[in-house]
């Protein structure tokens, strides 16, 4: 096929019926088995090597859908083979791992979580599908919304965060920068919701691993994300490589069938994990491949990717009489719907001209928007930060992530390339080194080397200027899949290196970028200052420039609980409030107690002895370079009837110098239930600007159904009675009023 068929994107496709389901059924009735079980087949691809066989296979309609293929010729020739060559004429899903950004690499979804800006995660969602569409992609692997409460699991990086609330509102944001509201439209791509479900809880947050999760919990927090995506239309979701109660997610008609096709009617495409069907016997759920392609057709897993356990045994289920010609049906025609709905029959091709340029100045300006409010603000001890370009006269710039242009950018930038990257170093150099005198020091090698020989050097940087800039933290390559940690300290020699500087007695503002929630209690007390960055993608420094000398104000909030110490994991705000709640009178720390004191239960509460029991840094926490009070909450009616709807509200004042962005939140606490309920839910939020002496009101509506849950049977409730409800900045806020459901 020429470069001459692309401009076409008249009529290809064989059928002319007005429905999608009519054009569904019709393929059906003309489809050989084999041809069905091809739809169900997803093949890796690339540019550099198309093998003939694969090419054959195309023409014989045993491929569904490659993945891995980012190159727009090379989509077009598949897709002509596809369209034109194969006896229905049915065009390629082409998938493509497109978590935080294309060529145009954005924070991490984690840092997106931290600017709790949906309209932000959508724009960025958009240019990523631009620039991947661009290439002949039609289909991504994300948002990724699973429940992170776990920051030793690596892939914590790649979701929004341990809240089911906030990552719903966020993964649905992404969904529709991906989809757009016209999936068929040029430059949408459809989206993928995963991992289906409950990956996050894997036990020591060791990738892959095994979740204990009760179903209640399943429903009232895991899934929570993923019915708030269904409702934002996702086009596809992903089963995961974890097992609950003993079912692998990729063989279980309970989450497949129960929950997602008869109680949320999705009516898009189940696709497996890689491997993750063939896996099923590793698991020891299985015997064998054709037993594994029996239980996931059964659950309901409609498309495998990479391995081929459908390819080679389905079709023997069902000449076997094991598996009815109908459920092949039944996932052929997710299949098939998904690739009319996106237009596919009628422009299976792509054309890069038609594409705004990867990487133009529009998109980096995205890029450093979002990394922008993605910066949180920990510490400012003395209001160190902003810096005056005035009173500044020689900046060190320290660290092993000051200037790594790589390292920035996170995990999942398969398509990103770190060329364009701006980092922290080159942006003050660009923003104020004409009047200050920049010295630069790595100071450690990487941040997890030990030698710590270079230190030396950096305290002398240090010594001869005004401030230090440390930027620590991870690498890339510290978190993501199956890159966890079981020390989630800063690693190597980083400490080393802040205490060393902080001696110097000079300002140290440390900027961390990480792909989790690090735990930093040993550290804290070395940095003036604390900006937490995560890996804030390609114009990173020049967003975290803007913000140390003050062209913004810090707005971001964190979407996890800092812990203090590994082994307060997991620890999160929505934390039942168990028959002993620590309270300050009785938490006592082991350094306090006796040589051969008497063991003592009655009285005592749930907590450490050694840690305190709050998180280092709480979630919904973020400083700015102002000051918001908030005061005054009310709630218009003190009695919710079950159709009706109250108001809350509370003042902000801005009470600094400086103007500021604030994310206002309500929380609620349902105070006694069917089911004991968190302490306090997120239910709403608002990022609003206040100017200095400016006082604004905040207002959230709530409807009963807002304060539904899961109850003992499983079934989604609503009942009467009080709860308690917080308005503030982070989810300590003590602003309190309360309201009965009636
Ligand atoms: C495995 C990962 O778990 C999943 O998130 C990803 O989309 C697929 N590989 C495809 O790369």
């Amino acid at each position: 096929m020429g470069s001459a068929l692309v401009p076409d994107r008249g009529m290809v496709g064989v059928l002319d019926l007005s429905s999608v389901e009519d054009r569904v059924a019709s393929l059906l009735l003309e489809m050989t088995i084999e041809e069905k079980i091809g739809q169900l087949q997803q093949v890796a691809a690339s540019a550099e090597h198309v093998p003939e066989d694969l090419k054959q296979a195309i023409r014989d309609g045993r491929i569904g859908s490659v993945i891995n293929l980012v190159d727009a010729q090379t989509a077009n020739d598949l897709q002509w083979l596809a369209s034109t060559q194969s006896r229905h004429g049915i065009p390629l899903l082409v998938g493509r791992d497109v978590v935080h950004g294309f060529k145009t690499v954005f924070p991490i979804p984690l840092g997106q979580a931290a600017t709790w800006n949906p309209s932000l995660v959508t724009k960025a969602a958009r240019v990523a599908a631009l620039e991947a569409a661009a290439t002949g992609v039609n289909w991504t692997f994300a948002p990724m919304i699973d429940i992170g409460r776990d920051p030793r699991w690596g892939r914590v990086a790649e979701g929004f965060g341990e809240d089911p609330y906030l990552t719903g509102v966020l993964g649905a944001a992404m969904v529709r920068g991906f989809q757009g509201d016209d999936l068929a439209a040029e430059g949408h791509i459809a989206a993928c919701a995963k991992h289906f479900a409950g990956y996050g809880a894997s036990e020591s947050g060791r990738d892959y691993n095994t979740t204990n999760i009760p179903e209640n919990e399943l429903r009232n927090v895991h899934l929570v994300p993923f019915k708030a995506a269904v409702d934002a239309g996702v086009a596809t979701i992903m089963t995961s490589f974890s097992e609950i109660d003993g079912v692998p997610a990729s063989a279980s008609e309970f989450l497949l069938k129960r929950v997602l096709r008869e109680e949320w009617q999705f009516d898009g495409m189940v696709v497996s994990d890689w491997d993750s069907i063939r896996q099923l016997a590793v698991h020891g759920f299985t015997a064998n491949d054709r037993d594994s392609a029996y239980e996931a057709a059964s659950a309901g897993v409609d498309m495998e990717m990479s391995s081929t356990t459908y390819a080679e045994h389905l079709a023997h289920l069902v000449h076997d009489g094991v598996i009815a010609i109908e459920r092949i049906d039944t996932l052929v025609a997710n299949v098939l719907r998904l690739k009319l709905r996106l237009g596919l029959f009628e422009s299976p091709y792509t054309d890069s001209s038609r594409f705004p340029a990867p990487l133009n100045a529009e998109h980096l300006q995205l890029a450093r928007d979002v990394a922008v409010e993605s910066v949180v603000l920990l510490k400012n001890d003395n209001r160190t930060l902003p810096l005056s370009r005035e009173a500044v006269r020689a900046i060190a710039v320290v660290g092993p992530l000051a200037d790594d242009k790589h390292d920035q950018l996170g995990t999942w930038i398969f398509d990103g390339d770190h060329g364009p990257s701006v980092t922290v170093l080159h942006a003050i150099t660009d923003l104020v080194g004409e009047h200050v005198e920049i010295t630069y020091a790595r100071g450690v090698p990487t941040t997890r080397s030990r030698d710590e020989s270079l230190i030396a050097e950096a305290v002398e940087a240090a010594q001869r200027s005004d401030v230090v800039v440390l930027v620590a933290g991870e690498e890339s390559i510290l978190s993501g899949e199956a890159h966890c940690r079981s020390d989630i300290g800063l690693p190597g020699a980083q400490p080393a290196l802040l205490a060393a500087l902080a001696k110097t007695g000079k300002p140290v503002i440390m900027v961390i970028m990480a792909g989790r929630a690090l735990a930093l209690q040993s550290v804290l007390h070395d940095a003036t200052a604390v900006l937490y960055a995560w890996h804030p993608g390609v114009m990173g420094g020049a967003a975290i420039a803007d913000l140390l000398f003050g062209v913004g104000s810090p707005s971001g909030k964190l979407p996890t609980s800092l812990p203090r110490t590994v082994g307060q994991i997991p620890i999160y705000y929505g934390h039942k409030h168990t028959g002993k709640p620590a309270t300050d009178e009785t938490v006592i720390h082991m350094d306090d107690i006796e040589a051969r004191a008497p063991q003592l239960s009655i009285g005592n509460t749930s907590f450490h002895l050694d840690v305190h029991p709050t998180p280092l840094f709480p979630f919904g926490f973020g400083l700015s370079y102002s000051s918001m009070e908030y005061a005054n909450i009310s709630v218009n009616h003190h009695e919710l009837a079950r159709d009706g709807v109250i108001e809350l509200s509370a003042d902000i004042t801005n009470t600094g110098t400086r103007p500021a962005t604030e994310v206002a939140q309500l929380y609620i606490r349902d105070v006694v239930a069917n089911v004991t309920r968190p302490v306090r839910e997120l239910k709403a939020f608002e990022k609003l600007t206040v100017a200095p002496g400016e006082r604004r009101t905040v207002r959230f509506t709530v409807t009963a159904n807002d304060l539904a849950f899961y109850g003992r049977d499983m079934r989604r409730r609503v009942e009467s009675g009080w709860f308690h409800a917080w308005i503030g900045g982070d989810s300590t806020t003590q602003l309190r009023t309360e309201f009965l459901l009636v």
